[in-house]
C-alpha cells in the first residue's frame, strides 16, 4: 500500500478510535494512555512516593498518567523528541541508549529505581518484520538498563512486537525477573503486533 494512503487510513481510523476521543476528553496526549492504565489496573505497579523512569515517553500521555497516579515520587521522562512540559516530571530530550544520558538519569535518582517502564518505537517502515526487529533491540536494552537501575523489587514494563524478537525478549526477562508477564490491553490495536511485558522481583544474583 502507497504511504499516503496508509496515512489516510490512519486518520480515519483515529477519528473512529473511541480511546483517541477518550483521550481528547480527559486531557491526555495521546491514546496510549489508557494501555498504561490497563496494565496498572492489572498488576498494581503505582503508588505514591516512588520513582519511576519513563523511556520513550513523548508525546507524553504516560507521564501525565504517572503524574496523576505517584503522588510525592521522582519521576524521569526521556525522549528522542521534544516533549511539552508537564508538572513534577524532570524530562529529558535525547537517546536513552547513550552513557551520557544514562549518567544524567542515575545520578537524577541517586539510587535505585522502583519502576521502569519503556513504550519506546522507532518509527514505522511499513515492514512489520523490520519494525518488530528493531523495537525488539530497544526493548532488551531497556531491560539491560532496568536490571542495572531497578531495585530488587522494582518493576518492568516494556512494549514490543510479536515476532521473530519475541523468545529472546521474554527468556532475557525470564533470566533476570521472577515474575514476567505478557499482556496485550484492550487498548491496544488488534490488528498491531504491539504486546507489552511486565516483570517483577529482581532476581538474586543480578543485583
Ligand atoms: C509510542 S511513542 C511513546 C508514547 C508515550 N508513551 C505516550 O504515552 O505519549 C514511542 C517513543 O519512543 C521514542 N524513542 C524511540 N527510540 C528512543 C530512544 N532510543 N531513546 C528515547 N526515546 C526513544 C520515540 O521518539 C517516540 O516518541
Amino acid at each position: 500500500m502507497k504511504k499516503n494512503k496508509i496515512s489516510k487510513n490512519w486518520i480515519i481510523k483515529q477519528k473512529r478510535d473511541i480511546y483517541v476521543k477518550q483521550s481528547k476528553i480527559e486531557g491526555y496526549r495521546s491514546r496510549a494512555v489508557y494501555k498504561l492504565q490497563e496494565i496498572d489496573d492489572k498488576f498494581k505497579i503505582f503508588k505514591n512516593g516512588i520513582s519511576v523512569l519513563d523511556l520513550g515517553a513523548a508525546p507524553g500521555s504516560w507521564s501525565q498518567f504517572i503524574a496523576k497516579k505517584v503522588k510525592n515520587g521522582k519521576i524521569l521522562s526521556i525522549d528522542l523528541k521534544e516533549m511539552d512540559n508537564i508538572e513534577n516530571i524532570c524530562q529529558i530530550k535525547g537517546d536513552f541508549k547513550e552513557n551520557k544520558n544514562q549518567q544524567i538519569i542515575k545520578k537524577y535518582f541517586g539510587g535505585e529505581v522502583d519502576i521502569v517502564l519503556s513504550d519506546m518505537a522507532v518509527n514505522t517502515s511499513g515492514n512489520k518484520n523490520l519494525d518488530s526487529i528493531v523495537t525488539g533491540e530497544l526493548s532488551m536494552e531497556a531491560i539491560y538498563f532496568a536490571k542495572e537501575i531497578l531495585k530488587s523489587d522494582g518493576k518492568f514494563v516494556s512494549k514490543f512486537f510479536m515476532g521473530s524478537t519475541f523468545k529472546e525478549i521474554v527468556s532475557e526477562a525470564k533470566k533476570y525477573f521472577k515474575e514476567t508477564n505478557i499482556f496485550k490491553p484492550l487498548a491496544s490495536r488488534k490488528n498491531s503486533k504491539e504486546t507489552f511485558i511486565i516483570c517483577k522481583l529482581l532476581r538474586k544474583y543480578y543485583k
